[in-house]
């Protein structure tokens, strides 16, 4: 029985200056990847699933795929939801089999982020689910707002969040340019916060000279999406390709995918995990 709640991995994670990947996936073959990855190299991982994917049928068709998959496997796995927006996709979540929960109100006024993510704290923590807040706001296309420390600290100790994303100098998707990270202000912050888990955002492309640096100053939780899922889609390119239009059954032609996306998640794992 290896599905798991993000806390308890998170904890041991901060207290060992290491971090947990946590890849987002869409289908069987790149959950089956991040998979392969985590028991190849036997560490945790978090699989979670982009918060639009709540608002169809696809988080919870895919849920009973993960429950299945995290159980069998040998290594802890939380299966988790990633920037949800709504009250009504963290209940979701819960209700089908989720074991941790985003809830992102990092563009809300203070006060209506502080409001909502207790709310969703207390409700996730009744299933035994685990919760990550985002305080300040990592770029998704908009803008940045830098997380002040006062504040992070403000944020965690109202809502009693069992992780906390912090906005540092990351941004969504690939950078045009390469991003500063703020250490000193991580460095505060886990100073401040010294049994909370951070969680950077962003992860695809940030150099990872800087990446270790914030592993080493309260960094827990590492979440990488594009970069993965443009693997899978280079891969699917490349492996079309070779077939020149000749048929081949699909589960044949997905399992090259498949090892070169675990691959990737596999050489990312080692590297959070400091190996
Ligand atoms: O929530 C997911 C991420 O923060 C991933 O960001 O697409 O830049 O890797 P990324
Ligand atoms: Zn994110």
């Amino acid at each position: 029985m290896a599905l798991v709640t993000m806390k308890e991995m998170l904890l041991a994670a901060r207290r060992e200056k290491r971090a947990v990947g946590a890849f987002n996936i869409a289908n069987y073959e790149t959950a089956r990847a991040v998979l392969m990855a985590a028991e190849r190299e036997k560490q945790p991982v978090i699989i979670q699933l982009y918060m639009r994917l709540f608002d169809s049928e696809k988080a919870y068709d895919l849920a009973g795929m993960l429950i299945r998959l995290a159980n069998r496997a040998s290594v802890p796995v939380a299966i988790h939801l990633d920037h949800g927006n709504t009250i009504k996709q963290v209940k979701d979540a819960l209700a089908w089999g989720y074991t941790s929960v985003m809830y992102d109100g990092s563009r809300l006024p203070f006060e209506e982020n502080v409001k909502n993510t207790a709310f969703c704290v207390q409700y996730a923590h009744s299933f035994g689910a685990s919760v990550e807040g985002e305080i300040g706001h990592v770029a998704q296309g908009d803008e940045t707002a830098i997380t002040e420390v006062s504040e992070a600290v403000e944020f965690a100790s109202a809502t009693k969040v069992d992780a906390l994303a912090v906005s540092i100098g990351t941004a969504h998707g690939y950078y045009t340019s390469e991003p500063k990270l703020d250490i000193e202000r991580c460095k505060a912050i886990a100073e401040a916060l010294p049994e909370l888990p951070l969680v950077l955002h962003g992860g695809s492309g940030t150099p990872l000279a800087d990446v270790r640096k914030v592993i080493e100053n309260g960094v827990a939780k590492v979440n990488i999406a594009t970069e993965f899922m443009d693997t899978y889609l280079k891969s699917s390119r490349s492996e079309l390709e070779k077939l020149n239009g000749k048929f081949l059954p699909i589960d044949k032609y997905f399992d090259p995918i498949v090892d070169e996306c675990a691959a990737h998640a596999a050489r990312l794992m080692r590297f959070f995990a400091g190996m």
